[in-house]
């Protein structure tokens, strides 16, 4: 039995006093509610005063980004030692605008999942194929090699530990969502290459959450799919109502 897991990824968004009116608004409404695991994602500067605000309720504080190592001499970067630090329990690697924009590939992933599990942090891996190349047909060669490039060389026990997000790049911030059905062949694709590369038991233990403009009004069509597992919320999860929405139509 997967849990459902459902995260709100504020990307660069927020003041500091607006993430706390933020919080504080999730902790009245989901404080008790334990059918679905929540995460909140803000931007750094904000990690350890939300993580305080959080403290003892049942939503968990994760960050947007990580460099590998685990100190030295990498300005503006921040290590995976730092995350556990301030509390975090998850780590987003892998997002589509961080391969756009930073040049993530593969390979720099790969090397931050594993210092991610080296430091106890929960990776959430981000997969997922541009409008191009859905329209090309490629879309799940390329989500193949994305998911074989990023778990390249970690064992079974590892990828337990591991929460994939499928966000395609053509659904995120533009209102147009993939269809249930669109999602859930794309999830059973990756449950399939999982269960390739580390047997069934752990392909069916993982999380697969779906991204891409999720909203309230089709949080529920989407978590009806077998192997959808849970989502990772943009623009919806700014907001407390529509986000709490989301947690609570996502119970399975
Ligand atoms: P939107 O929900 O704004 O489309 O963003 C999805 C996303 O990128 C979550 O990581």
């Amino acid at each position: 039995m997967r849990k459902p897991i459902i995260g709100g990824n504020w990307k660069m968004n927020k003041t500091s006093m607006e993430a706390e009116n933020l919080v504080r608004k999730l902790i009245l409404e989901l404080n008790s509610y334990e059918d679905v695991e929540t995460v909140v994602f803000p931007p750094f500067p904000y990690l350890q005063k939300v993580k305080t605000l959080l403290q003892g309720t049942g939503i968990a504080v994760g960050a947007q980004n990580m460099f590998w190592e685990e100190k030295g001499a990498y300005t503006g970067e921040v290590s995976p030692l730092m995350l556990v630090d301030v509390g975090c329990r998850y780590v987003i690697l892998g997002h589509s605008e961080r391969r756009e924009y930073f040049g993530e590939t593969d390979e720099k992933v790969n090397r931050k999942i594993k210092a991610a599990l080296k430091f106890g942090l929960r990776p959430l891996v981000c997969i997922g194929e541009k409008l191009e190349e859905r329209k090309k047909g490629l879309a799940e060669k390329v989500v193949e090699s994305q998911l074989r490039g990023s778990l390249s060389g970690l064992n079974p026990s590892q990828i337990s530990q591991i929460v994939i997000a499928y966000e395609p790049v053509w659904a995120i911030g533009t209102g147009e969502t993939a269809t249930p059905q669109q999602a859930q062949k794309m999830h059973k694709f990756i449950r399939e290459i999982l269960e390739r590369i580390c047997g069934e038991k752990i392909a069916q233990s993982v999380r697969i959450q779906y991204g891409g403009s999720v909203r309230p009004d089709n949080i529920r069509e989407l978590m009806d799919q077998p192997d959808i597992d849970g989502a990772l919320v943009g623009g919806a999860s700014l907001d407390a109502i529509s986000f709490v929405k989301i947690v609570k139509y996502g119970g399975k």
